[in-house]
């Protein structure tokens, strides 16, 4: 009964779709529920967050020209918990952050399901789609829903989808939207996999579906863990490429020109953002559960943080082979994002770069125009004005905004730091290729 009257629901877009945490994952797919037609509920625990929303500040950014004249309708944004009891459909896009030991954290997970309890009602679908290890779901959702006494599969429905979408600021196009990248869906069973797919059919093209949760847990896993370890094995390479006095960049272009078996990994100064960093670490503390040692996350990990200390090294080495009276000089970072056209600093190597260059008193502006203010360090971005590049000693590239101008970088900067490969096909003495 409660199965056919979900499925019902969903099919004709009555279902109310609520989302907790509204962050990167979140906040776009409660718009394209929204966009879809479905009657949506939005919750944070962040208070200023729900307020800016209703305000209008950041809820333009993902819904644009939806609402007439600031009238929301079929859209609801809180703080209050109760409000679940309205939903057909609960999904979870919580952090999914490690402590400091690099074991899991999915204590937001947990607490969200603690304020959600008394609010869930028979006839709901819990559906997660943080990141995390296999078993999560089978081992947190699982029994606190069977604690709650519903019979899974009945009469409350489980699933598993995990985020694909790759973050971009909007100005970009973004190639691989929400809708056109293939989304995985597990269920805890046949019925639950069933409302996953008629759920997510709603707003992307193709659902692929898997008969097990830890099934799609582990694939997210394998997604990020296989660009870890490309990415260090690449970021090796770099180091030893440097040595050996070969512009790494122009090697992978090389090697990129096999039409088969290559993948091009781009070599940088560390990994950031929420994903990459922190996700093979869920895995390894998983395996040890199965005494299993995962050595090729270990080492990934290994490489990856060395390079931005090698990144570090080398800006310094460079200062001071080109004379440069080390306590005078000025220091300019162009792009302290994660990676490329994004607003997003999370773990961001430049936040460790940054913190080197304050710790050895060396004065530096940072200019990123997607990065406003790096907000626990209280500094702000200068603006990009390439004439004000000359007042530095050394511009160091640290993300490869595709705004930034190769030509009046070089025209106007006395000696370059490259950490991108942005200027990979210029030879000049003024500039390191990293
Ligand atoms: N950012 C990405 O590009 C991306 C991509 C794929 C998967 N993921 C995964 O998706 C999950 C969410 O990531 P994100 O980047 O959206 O995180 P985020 O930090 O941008 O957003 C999380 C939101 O959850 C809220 N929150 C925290 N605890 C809460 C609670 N107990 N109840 C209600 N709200 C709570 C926070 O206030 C925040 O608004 C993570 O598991 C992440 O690994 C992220």
């Amino acid at each position: 009964m409660y199965f056919r009257a979900l499925r019902e629901k969903i099919k004709k877009k009555k279902a109310i779709i609520a989302v907790v945490g509204l962050g990167y994952v979140g906040m776009p797919l409660l718009a394209q529920f929204y966009k879809k037609g479905f009657n949506t509920i939005g919750i944070d625990i962040d208070e200023k967050k729900i307020s800016n929303l209703k305000k209008n500040e950041i809820r333009s950014f993902y819904f644009k020209n939806l609402f007439k004249k600031n009238k929301i309708k079929n859209l609801l944004f809180t703080s209050n918990f109760s409000n679940a009891e309205k939903a057909d459909v609960i999904i979870l896009c919580l952090p999914t952050p490690l402590k400091k030991n690099k074991s899991p954290d999915v204590s937001h997970i947990k607490k969200a399901l603690v304020k959600l309890g008394p609010f869930l009602k028979k006839g709901q679908a819990l559906s997660l789609e943080s990141t995390t290890y296999p078993e999560t779901t089978e081992e947190i959702l699982l029994p606190f829903l069977k604690k709650l006494k519903f019979n899974i599969s009945k009469d409350y429905f489980l699933i598993y989808s995990p985020e694909r979408e790759s973050p971009v600021f909007e100005k970009n196009k973004n190639k691989f939207s929400l809708f056109n990248t293939p989304k995985i869906c597990s269920g805890h069973s046949a019925n639950c996999l069933t409302i996953g797919n008629d759920l997510y059919s709603q707003i992307v093209k193709t659902v692929v579906k898997t008969d097990s949760t830890k099934k799609a847990e582990f694939a997210k896993m394998i997604e990020n863990i296989y660009r870890a370890v490309n990415i260090g094995l690449i970021n090796e390479l770099k180091m030893l490429s440097q040595k050996m006095n070969i512009n790494i960049h122009q090697v992978i272009d090389l090697a990129g020109t096999k039409p088969f078996g290559f993948t091009k990994f781009l070599p940088g100064p560390g990994l950031g953002g929420h994903c990459i960093p922190i996700d093979p670490y869920y895995l390894s503390w998983r395996a040890k559960k199965y005494k299993f040692e995962t050595k090729f996350i270990r080492l990934a990990g290994d490489i990856n943080q060395k390079v931005t200390n090698w990144t570090i090294n080398n800006i310094i080495k460079i200062i001071k082979k080109k004379k440069i009276n080390f306590n005078k000089c000025k220091i300019l970072i162009l792009g302290v994002a994660y990676k490329a056209d994004i607003d997003d600093l999370r773990e961001s190597p430049a936040l460790k770069i940054i913190s080197v260059l304050k710790r050895k008193k060396i004065n530096f502006d940072y200019c990123d125009p997607y990065i406003n203010k790096i907000r626990y360090l209280n500094i702000k971005s200068i603006k990009l004005n390439y004439k004000n590049f000359k007042l530095y000693d050394c511009v160091v590239i640290l993300t490869d905004h595709s705004i930034f101008s190769r030509n009046k970088i070089i025209k106007n900067s006395k000696l370059i730091v490259d950490t991108r490969g942005f200027l990979k096909n210029f030879n000049q003495s003024k500039i390191f290729h990293l």
